[in-house]
């Protein structure tokens, strides 16, 4: 079927979409293999988002499909609360060995969303259960993303995402490190480290003994791919340390291989003491988020005394660690490993960013940034509608064949890990021409 009644459509409230438009024109996706998706029409479209930043080992993978089958034959839900299942430690202590550091404890979530809130939740109550109950206020920074829930919206820093919802958390945020300065550069912009400095204003504003924690992402994604400027985390990380405040990496999209290393933290050098990961952790096939977190604060809650059949820390979702979506990620992280996929990303990114940045000098196309599989396009906007143009872009590569996010002022591309050389030069072939057309 692809003429779709409005009534057929109606019932839908469709997330993040512009539903009327959406509703005119629906572009519907029934099925996808490797690094392409299929719509109704049989049409095959490049996968330029790799999902939503979650697909990076391509669709259908016979592997995951295999063990989630049979996971769902074995043991199709158990209770996460009290009771546990063997495949859960299992993924746990993976994950541990994988991160960096001592982020040895992992808390599981089903979201990046739920991965923000948790990690937040976690930093209080740490605060509280060190005796610090003051220090409950969480600094993100502008343009960050932290997913939709209140917790999301108060500290993440995107405005069209926080302007609706009024009061959320005490939040404040520090300045973007996207500055003109460093337009068009690949990999990480030489200037900008001194921004970090802005947290010694906040704690002098707020009070060190005020604040719970830093959440960043340590590259931005859905603001466009912002990476780090040089030194930037490293002197986040020393004023943390400083001022007693807990560094959390929100690392949704730049966990499991998107830039070139199996998290941000080793790419970048940093360790924080939280890591949120979800998205490419099953390879998006089942929902799933982790929170990795340092041993000292887990210790902190099992070190609190009281009795041991009380809750340490009363938090969890029903699906936590859910078996299916645990099975998804022990398969996915298999392919990972097993496909070189990860070494791919670092050792194809230059040929990537040779593709992308051949882009400057296209019409409106005022900065672009990239780092692994992951680029930005700032788009010149039209007067008042900085939305438009990217939309407008979107659209022409989708009816070109080609899938590329548009957002803000944007075009976001998050390669397949599995993407060849000839593809990348296709998707950047379909963007230049679909700007060209623009008027
Ligand atoms: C950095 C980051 N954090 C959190 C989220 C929210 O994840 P979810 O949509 O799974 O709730 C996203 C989603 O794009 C993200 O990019």
């Amino acid at each position: 079927m692809t003429n779709y009644s409005a009534e057929y459509l109606d019932a839908y409230w469709m997330p993040y979409t512009g539903n009327r438009d959406f509703k005119k024109k629906p572009r519907m996706i029934v099925g996808a293999e490797g690094s392409y998706l299929f719509d109704d029409k049989g049409r095959r479209v490049f996968d330029g988002l790799s999902g939503l930043w979650t697909c990076g080992a391509g669709h259908g993978r016979p592997e995951i499909t295999e063990a989630v089958s049979k996971q769902l034959a074995t043991l199709d839900f158990g209770p996460s609360f009290q009771y546990g299942h063997p495949l859960a430690f299992e993924l746990a202590s993976r994950l541990a060995a994988l991160a960096p550091g001592d982020l040895n404890h992992v808390f599981y979530t089903n979201s990046g969303s739920e991965a923000a809130d948790t990690a937040t939740k976690i930093a209080r109550a740490y605060w509280r259960q060190s005796g610090q109950p003051t220090k409950t206020k969480i600094i993100g920074r502008q343009k960050g993303y932290h997913g939709a829930s209140w917790g999301g919206i108060s500290f993440g820093g995107i405005g069209a995402n926080r302007k609706l919802w009024g009061l959320g958390l005490d939040s404040d945020h520090l300045s973007h490190t996207q500055l003109k300065d460093n337009l068009f550069c690949a990999g990480m912009p030489s200037r900008g480290a001194e921004l970090a400095e802005e947290l010694e204003d906040l704690v002098a504003l707020h009070d060190a003994s005020n604040i719970a924690a830093v959440i960043v992402e340590p590259l931005a994604g859905s603001a466009g791919v912002i990476p780090p400027p040089e030194g930037y985390l490293q002197r986040l990380r020393e004023l943390c340390d400083k001022h007693d405040i807990l560094l959390i990496f929100d690392e949704v999209i730049t966990a499991f291989g998107r830039v070139g290393s199996m998290f941000g933290a080793q790419e970048f050098g940093v360790i924080p003491d939280i890591l949120n990961t979800a998205k490419q952790l099953t390879n998006g096939a089942i929902p799933m988020g982790a929170v990795l977190v340092k041993a000292a604060i887990y210790d902190a809650f099992m070190d609190a005394g009281g009795p041991e059949y009380n809750i340490e820390l009363p938090h969890g979702y029903t699906y936590s660690g859910h078996p299916v979506a645990c099975a998804a990620a022990m398969a996915s992280l298999d392919i990972l490993e097993n496909d070189g996929l990860i070494d791919r990303v670092k050792e194809m990114s230059p040929a990537f960013a040779q593709v992308i940045h051949g882009l400057k000098g296209t019409q409106y196309v005022t900065d672009i940034r990239s780092y692994g599989f992951a680029a930005g396009l700032t788009i010149e906007s039209y007067p008042g509608e900085p939305g438009r143009r990217p939309y407008e872009i979107a659209m022409k590569c989708w009816d070109k064949g080609f899938y590329v996010r548009y957002g803000g002022d944007t075009i976001q591309l998050g390669l397949p890990f599995i993407a060849e050389r000839e593809e990348m030069d296709a998707v950047c072939n379909a963007l230049a021409e679909s700007i060209g057309e623009l008027d």
